[in-house]
């Protein structure tokens, strides 16, 4: 891919251009709800020179770079999905891959007429994991659809949502699910190339891989006529800079390209003119890695999986404050509180506060709601997400204030600026809550000032970033109306 050379100095939008994360700490959302783990730690997150907002490992948080400790991974499900070789200790090379089976998908998926493949991926009822849940059949439909000589796919490899390690772990050690995966999708819609995204704060998940891209190459699996047939694709790997907004899928686009990488205004919509203008599939990883199964389990199989309009399985991550964080891939339908008590085993330092899933642009789950099932349609209904499935609990060392000083400082760094109410007016709300959390209290007048920001937020943003911050505020107004009052002379 070529980059702008009219946007010749972009690499200063970026957090971490031209640095490693090494081991550096983190000060993602998991690392502040288990901030009183490690005090001395969290306070060197705080100050080091550029933030880092999580580096995947928020099952051992407050976490850093160098941390190589591995989590719990355990299948809860009627049948593993995306799990399976993860949890029998990763396919990371070629002959391990097909030992369990790989790669027989995409020799299936070549033999079959793509418009087959694209309608099983509508009927298996799967959607995008990435946060929006989007109807993945239907954006495989329109780029099928699409006119154009050049066609092309994206993994979103950015897994930016604090609390969020599913990408990692199937990257760092099934990286081969994701490139058939990708074969696929282009064989289906029609494309000849595709990219994986890739945060730079994953530098293991870039090694491994580099590596599976190359084996894969030489093995034939990519590049000309792969398998004898008469397709022919190829995958660039593609690293980040760190900046959260590039797991947006616009602002991703834009990155590619070398521009700013600013959310682009939508229509058209990256299935029509995406990346260079042309159409473009942009799926998330945890996506991507389901299709190998469905294409040779049947959409009907995968259709049985989970309940209600959210079908399959989801992976999700619990955070240190859990007795027992790590992956859990489990169906959906299971009770928010099963995920809490049974499979994290309750939390390790006090009473529950609140959940809060999908990352800090999602609404807080209070303990009374707890039995909501985990569901697209569910979880809205009461304000909070299954969003990429990051699940961080928070217990009584949290404060209100301090949560919403916390989250929307992430906001106010990572904006991309384009939103005045997203890039002033997350600042103005850290501000605002800086009084409270240092046990004064902020002047009543500035509660009608947060009301303000906050509407103008959920009514004017161009993305997820505004609207998700207005979601959290709302949760925070429903559930914990006291504790906000209190905030407030
Ligand atoms: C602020 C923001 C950040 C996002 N970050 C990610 C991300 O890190 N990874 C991801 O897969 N999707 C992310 N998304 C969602 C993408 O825009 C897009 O919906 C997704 O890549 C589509 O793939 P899917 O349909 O498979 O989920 C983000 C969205 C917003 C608004
Ligand atoms: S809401 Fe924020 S991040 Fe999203 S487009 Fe507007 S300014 Fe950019």
């Amino acid at each position: 891919m070529q980059t702008n050379p009219h946007e010749p100095n972009i690499a200063s939008f970026y957090h971490l251009t031209g640095r490693a994360v090494a081991d550096s700490p983190c000060q993602g959302m998991a690392c502040f709800a288990a901030r009183h783990l490690d005090p001395d730690r969290w306070h060197t997150a705080q100050t080091q020179a550029a933030r880092i907002y999580c580096l995947g490992k928020c099952y051992a948080a407050p976490a850093a770079g160098g941390d190589t400790r591995r989590p719990g991974i355990e299948i809860h499900a009627a049948q593993p999905v995306v799990l399976k070789r993860v949890v029998a200790g990763g396919a990371r090379t070629v002959q391990s891959y097909t030992g369990h089976g790989g790669y027989t998908a995409l020799a299936q998926a070549l033999r079959t007429a793509p418009d087959a493949i694209v309608q099983a991926i509508e009927h298996s009822g799967l959607r995008g994991r990435g946060g929006a849940g989007f109807p993945t059949g239907r954006k495989w439909r329109a780029v099928f659809q699409a006119s154009g000589d050049e066609k092309f796919v994206v993994a979103n490899a950015d897994e930016g949502d604090p609390g969020a390690y599913i990408d990692r772990f199937i990257m760092e050690d099934d990286p081969h699910a994701l490139i058939e995966a990708l074969v696929i999708a282009g064989y289906a819609v029609g494309a000849s190339k595709a990219c994986i995204y890739l945060r730079s704060e994953y530098p293991e998940a870039r090694i491994i891989l580099k590596q599976a891209l190359a084996d894969a190459r030489q093995q034939g699996y990519l590049g000309e006529n792969i398998l004898d047939s008469r397709f022919s694709f190829d995958i660039e790997l593609i690293i980040g800079q760190g900046s959260y907004i590039c797991g947006e899928e616009t602002a991703l686009l834009n990155s590619i390209e070398g521009r700013r990488p600013e959310v682009r205004v939508r229509p058209p919509y990256p299935t029509e003119s995406g990346l260079f203008d042309k159409p473009t599939l942009i799926d998330n990883v945890e996506t991507l890695a389901a299709i190998p199964w469905i294409v040779q389990h049947g959409a009907e199989a995968y259709r049985t999986l989970g309940f209600s309009n959210s079908r399959g399985t989801k992976l999700v991550s619990l955070n240190s404050l859990f007795n027992r964080p790590g992956l859990y891939e489990i169906e959906f339908g299971m009770p928010v509180r099963h995920i809490v008590e049974q499979l994290g085993g309750g939390l390790k330092t006090g009473k529950l506060k609140g959940v809060i899933i999908g990352g800090p642009l999602a609404g807080m789950i209070p303990p009374q709601l707890l039995d909501t099932p985990f569901g697209h349609e569910e979880l809205h209904a009461i304000g909070a997400a299954v969003g990429h499935g990051g699940v961080v609990v928070f217990d009584e060392h949290t404060s209100i204030a301090a949560l919403i000083h916390h989250i929307f400082s992430f906001g106010a760094y990572e904006s991309c600026g384009k939103c005045t109410p997203c890039r002033l007016g997350s600042r103005r709300i850290e501000q605002i809550f800086e009084k409270p959390l240092q046990t004064g209290k902020a002047p009543a007048i500035e509660k009608a000032e947060w009301e303000e920001i906050v509407a103008a937020l959920a009514h004017t943003s161009l993305c997820g970033l505004g609207t998700g911050l207005a979601e959290f505020a709302h949760s925070i107004e429903r559930y914990y109306t006291q504790e906000l009052t209190a905030c407030f002379a």
